[in-house]
């Protein structure tokens, strides 16, 4: 008969599993075990403990929806999407950071120097740069994939019911053969994720705030390059030490600028704008 102890029982339950040796999944499987059991002896897990973990768990699903994932929110607010996101970046390229609930892939295409904003109100600014490999050789035809909240901090997805359109704000753009984009929009302003659910709970247990600091997102895509999902964040703006999903690095922060001489840079804009800001993105090679 197996002697199944405190001690003994982790790799039991390693050994009930018939996973391929070495295989990754038999890989993270037993690290997982092993990190769970280990964490638990550790801590001397109450059966309080333990339960009120799994009623936290199946609480985050009870209120997931199809546009609503808990469970990447729970991700999100740990800290665990910002460093797959950090792991996975590869060298030389433009770091990653949080994809969000908001992206849309269905965006409309929109040509070079569209306002994205429309008749919106808030700081209209110019967004520009280039997408380049890592050794900084332009990348024409790159499609740079953008959505953002609007000027005070909501997307136009969450406000349907206002008869806003999801697509507003919003829209891919194909890179010229100098491997430039350029558009102009709303700054936008920081919101809250959704803290009327489980995690919200956890945030207010560890007298957390549920913002998250302004900013846009991308993702940009060339062929044969490894796509990248980032964010743009603006210096000396609210939050920006401590966003709620710890999505900020150093090298994704912007400063705008006043728009002056913008002539210079010879693009057809279809709206005037008081800001610039100017970022570049760099792909690195698939594979
Ligand atoms: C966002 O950036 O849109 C977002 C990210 C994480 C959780 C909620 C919203
Ligand atoms: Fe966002």
């Amino acid at each position: 008969m197996r002697d199944i102890n405190q001690f003994s029982v982790t790799q039991a339950v390693k050994d009930s599993f018939k996973t391929v040796p070495g295989s990754r999944f038999e890989q993270l499987l037993h690290g997982m075990i092993q990190h769970l059991h280990d964490f638990t002896r550790e801590h001397n897990v109450t059966h309080q403990e333990w339960m009120a973990t799994l009623n936290f768990l199946y609480d985050c699903g009870q209120i997931s929806t199809p546009e609503r994932h808990e469970f990447i929110l729970l991700s999100d607010v740990l800290g665990w999407s910002a460093l797959v996101d950090m792991i996975n970046t590869k060298g030389g390229a433009t770091e990653g950071s949080n994809l969000g609930p908001f992206y849309l892939d269905d965006a409309p295409a929109q040509p070079l120097g569209t306002d994205l904003a429309h008749d919106r109100d808030g700081v209209s600014v110019l967004v520009h740069g280039r997408v380049t490999d890592s050794l900084r050789n332009p990348l024409p035809g790159a499609i740079v994939d953008t959505w953002q909240a609007d000027g005070a901090g909501t997307y136009p997805i969450q406000e349907q019911a206002k008869g806003q359109d999801k697509y507003d704000l919003r829209g891919k753009f194909t890179c010229d053969d100098q491997a430039r984009y350029y558009y102009t929009t709303v700054l936008p302003k920081p919101y809250t994720v959704p803290y009327d659910g489980p995690v919200g709970d956890l945030l207010r247990a560890g007298n957390r705030h549920a913002w998250r600091t302004a900013h846009l997102h991308y993702i940009v895509r060339a062929p044969g390059m490894t796509s990248i999902t980032t964010e743009i964040f603006f210096d000396n703006t609210d939050y920006i030490d401590n966003d709620a999903v710890f999505g900020v690095r150093r090298s994704l922060i912007v400063k705008p600028k006043p728009a002056k001489d913008i002539e210079a840079l010879g693009f057809a804009l279809e709206r005037k704008p008081d800001a610039v800001i100017e970022f570049d993105f760099v792909l690195a090679p698939e594979g």
